[in-house]
Formats: structure tokens, C-alpha cells, sequence
């Protein structure tokens, strides 16, 4: 493929490992050369309305003058300075005291990382120096679901529950136990008469928790509604439950909120929707709508003090350059102010809504076996039978293709197609990603 400027912009590209490479599926890859609003421009012409924004991430949609110009007067005036061993600066300061009780009552405290691993690294890390200042250095496991996504550190690539993230990385580190996930549509987890699949994936906790023994579990960590796993949007009773059992064997509850932070799920922090908090929140992803890299955790302030009232020997020692980068933290605080400026929660759940509603309608195609979303995340599940609920990952791929030659971006995911768009899409757009979804589905029938 050339470009307008005659250059093999695909040849040049093999320079450079992409992530989770095969290169089987960067043969041909599209070459994005500029976004505006919804929409993505590549070298060869083409305009695709990007279903995904980006990774989960894009809130604000492309081309933001605003975020453009914070970080541009941000890096002229410092763009990086340590924030390690007595210094810091004020972007990451007023950014930290802008998040301070913003996600949820009693997470007043920020720590600054570069993205979602980061993050959930940095979680695994503290839990476990939680339990170690509180006298029970015993409690170093961390229970995950099978189907979530935590990232790809080692300890994130062992918490996340995907086998094919694991295979050529092992032997897997010790204490990572995972346990079935809440999936309405396809339990695998035991079932006991009278029982919710919510309350018998919550039993499953418990189980593992008592398996394992509770002395030895730091942490329960779990993505709200579970994304690369395949937009899973838990029964209204899990969530509840699960605080519950954290509660009672003295496990800290992690909640990953790197897709569901800021917005997308139609609250500001998706476990709202349930009346649950955390003890540690991950974030990442929309804090910057993707403008900049940062990520980060908050953590209540009981788990502030243990590091508070430490000895010099027992110092939280863990963090990296880029905690409390100066330019993102800058692009984080001006894009916080378009969010709520623009009611994204409002807006994700209204135009979700409308979303959802549209790709219901294409549940009449025989091989469209679920659609399910919780805001502006939506899930397609293609089956080869919606009586025997056969995952059909190879008709998804095909529906992939066929999309994105209609200029429609999503992901599949499996045998699920995702939708994330920006926040900022609006009404026709929505109804375009149905409009060319339902093309391709036509295409493939
Ligand atoms: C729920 C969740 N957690 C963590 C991550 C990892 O974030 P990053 O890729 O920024 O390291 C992701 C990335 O998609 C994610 O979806």
C-alpha cells in the first residue's frame, strides 16, 4: 500500500513489534493518519467511525483542540519533573486533589502511574504491603475472574484470567486463583438450586477464599463490567455480595475501573450502580481520553495510614519516572473539566441507551445470540446457534472484516463484538455504527 506521499508506510511499519504480536495480523494493517471527532483518516483515503474510541479510551473523540493546548502549555511551561524524594509539581498536585473523594467516598489519596498495568501492578503491591503492616505478611494472593483483563506485567498477565495471555509466559508466579465470572448469558461456574448466578459467582469467591484460606488472600480484584473478557455486565446482586465477603474474610476488594472509570457506563465509577465501594481503584484509560499516557490507583485512607505510620525500613518503596508526569496530569485535569462540563455520564447513559436499543434490533439475524451493555459499552455475541449458544468466534471475524470495509471499527473479542465509542459521538453516529453493523450482517448471512 503507498500513501500520497509514495511511501510503503506497511513496509516500514514491520520495524516495530506491535502489541500481543503475531504477524499474521499486521500484514495489513490500517494506517491511521489523523481523527477527527468519532471518525479515523488513513494514509489510503479511508474514513471509519471508530465504534471503539481507540482502546476503551478515546472519551473526548479526536482532534480536541482543548487537550491539544493543555498539553502544549503544560510541556512549554515544565513537562517533566521527579516527583520521587522531595520534589513535585503542580499539575499532579492539583489533579491528585481534584480526585480526592471523587470516585468514591473515602479514596482520597492518588497515585500517579503511566497506564492500566501500571496501575493494577501497583494495587497488587500495595495490598500486599497493607497486610503486611497490619502484622499478617500471609496474605500475599490475589483472586481474579476467569475472562478478566488486568493488564500485561507479569503479575497483571497472571491476575488476568485468559489462557492465551499466559501460554508462552509461565510458569505462571505464584498466587494468582482465578474463579468463574458472573456472565449472565454463559455461567460456568456451579449452580445450586433456588440460586442467582450473581450469588452463585459471589459463593464462588467465598469458596476460593476458604480453599486458599483466608490468611493467605490479600486482594479480590475485578473489572465492574468485564471488557476484553467479553462485556460482561454482572446481575444487580454480585457486587453487593462480593463487598460483603471481602468484608467478612478480611480481603481488599480492587476494583480495575480502567475501561468503566469516567463515565462510560453512565455513572462516573461503574460499581455506583450498585451502591458499592471499593478499597483500591485502578484507572487509567479516559482520565486523558487517551491525550496522554497516565493511569493510577486511590486508595482509602485506612490503607493511607499504614504507609503514613511506617518505619524508615518499611517505606512504601514502589514507583516509577513518570508517577505524577507533569504534562499528563495537566491533559487529565483539563479533560476532567470537559467530562463534567459535558455530563459524560449523562451522556453515556442516554446515548448507550440508545445504542443498546439498536443493536437489539439485530438480534433478528439467527446468529446474533446476545446484546447486552451498561452506557456506552456494548457487546454482540455471535453464535452459530442461539438454542445451543455455540460460540462462533470465526463468523465474528468475518462480521469484523465486513464492518470495517464499511467503514465501521469495533473488536472482536471471541466470538463478541465490542462497542465503546467516544462519549462525545452523537445521535446520528450512533445510529450509523448500527446502520453499517446490520450491512455487514447482511453481507455475511
Ligand atoms: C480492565 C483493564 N485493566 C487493565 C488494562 C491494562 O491497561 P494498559 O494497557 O494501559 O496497561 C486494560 C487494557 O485494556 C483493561 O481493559
Amino acid at each position: 500500500m503507498s500513501n500520497q506521499n509514495d511511501v510503503n508506510w506497511v513496509e516500514k511499519d514491520r520495524r516495530q513489534l506491535h502489541p500481543v504480536y503475531h504477524p499474521k495480523s499486521h500484514m495489513d494493517p490500517l494506517v491511521i493518519e489523523r481523527g477527527e471527532g468519532v471518525w479515523l483518516y488513513t494514509t489510503d483515503g479511508q474514513k471509519i467511525l471508530d465504534g471503539m474510541a481507540g482502546l476503551w479510551n478515546v472519551n473526548a473523540g479526536y482532534g480536541n483542540e482543548e487537550l491539544a493546548r493543555a498539553a502544549y502549555d503544560q510541556m512549554k511551561v515544565l513537562a517533566f519533573t521527579s516527583n520521587f524524594a522531595g520534589m513535585t509539581n503542580l499539575p499532579s498536585i492539583k489533579l491528585a486533589d481534584k480526585l480526592a473523594g471523587f470516585a468514591y467516598e473515602g479514596l482520597n489519596t492518588t497515585f500517579f502511574a503511566s497506564g492500566g498495568s501500571e496501575a493494577n501492578d501497583s494495587a497488587f503491591k500495595t495490598a500486599r504491603y497493607y497486610w503486611k503492616r497490619k502484622g499478617k505478611p500471609g496474605k500475599y494472593k490475589v483472586i481474579a475472574r476467569k475472562g478478566a483483563y488486568h493488564g500485561v506485567t507479569l503479575s497483571t498477565t497472571f491476575a488476568t484470567g485468559l489462557e492465551k495471555y499466559h501460554t508462552m509466559f509461565g510458569p505462571a508466579p505464584d498466587g494468582f486463583v482465578h474463579i468463574p465470572a458472573p456472565n449472565p448469558y454463559r455461567f460456568d461456574g456451579g449452580m445450586k438450586e433456588g440460586e442467582t448466578i450473581g450469588q452463585a459467582a459471589a459463593r464462588a469467591l467465598e469458596e476460593a477464599i476458604l480453599h486458599e484460606g483466608a490468611d493467605t488472600v490479600a486482594a479480590f480484584i475485578a473489572e465492574p463490567v468485564m471488557g476484553v473478557g467479553g462485556v460482561i455486565v454482572p446481575p444487580a446482586d454480585y457486587f453487593p455480595l462480593v463487598r460483603a465477603i471481602c468484608d467478612k474474610h478480611e480481603i481488599l476488594f480492587i476494583a480495575d475501573e480502567v475501561i468503566t472509570g469516567f463515565g462510560r457506563t453512565g455513572e462516573w465509577f461503574a460499581l455506583k450502580h450498585w451502591g458499592v465501594k471499593p478499597d483500591i481503584l485502578s484507572f487509567a484509560k479516559a482520565i486523558t481520553s487517551g491525550y496522554a499516557q497516565l493511569g493510577g490507583i486511590q486508595i482509602t485512607d485506612e490503607i493511607r495510614e499504614t504507609m503514613e505510620t511506617a518505619a524508615d525500613s518499611e517505606a512504601w518503596m514502589h514507583g516509577y519516572t513518570y508517577s505524577g508526569h507533569a504534562m499528563a496530569c495537566a491533559v487529565g485535569l483539563k479533560n476532567l473539566e470537559i467530562m463534567e462540563k459535558e455530563n459524560y455520564p449523562a451522556r453515556a447513559k442516554e446515548l448507550g441507551q440508545r445504542l443498546l436499543d439498536g443493536l437489539t434490533t439485530l438480534m433478528e439475524f439467527p446468529f446474533v445470540g446476545d446484546v447486552r451493555g451498561l452506557g456506552l459499552v456494548c457487546g454482540v455475541e455471535i453464535v452459530s446457534n442461539k438454542d445451543s449458544k455455540l460460540a462462533d468466534p470465526m463468523l465474528a471475524a468475518r462480521i469484523f472484516k465486513a464492518a470495517q470495509s464499511r467503514g465501521l471499527r469495533t473488536r472482536p473479542l471471541g466470538n463478541v463484538l465490542a462497542f465503546a465509542p467516544p462519549i462525545a459521538i452523537n445521535e446520528e453516529e450512533v445510529d450509523e455504527i448500527v446502520k453499517r453493523l446490520g450491512a455487514a450482517m447482511d453481507s455475511v448471512a
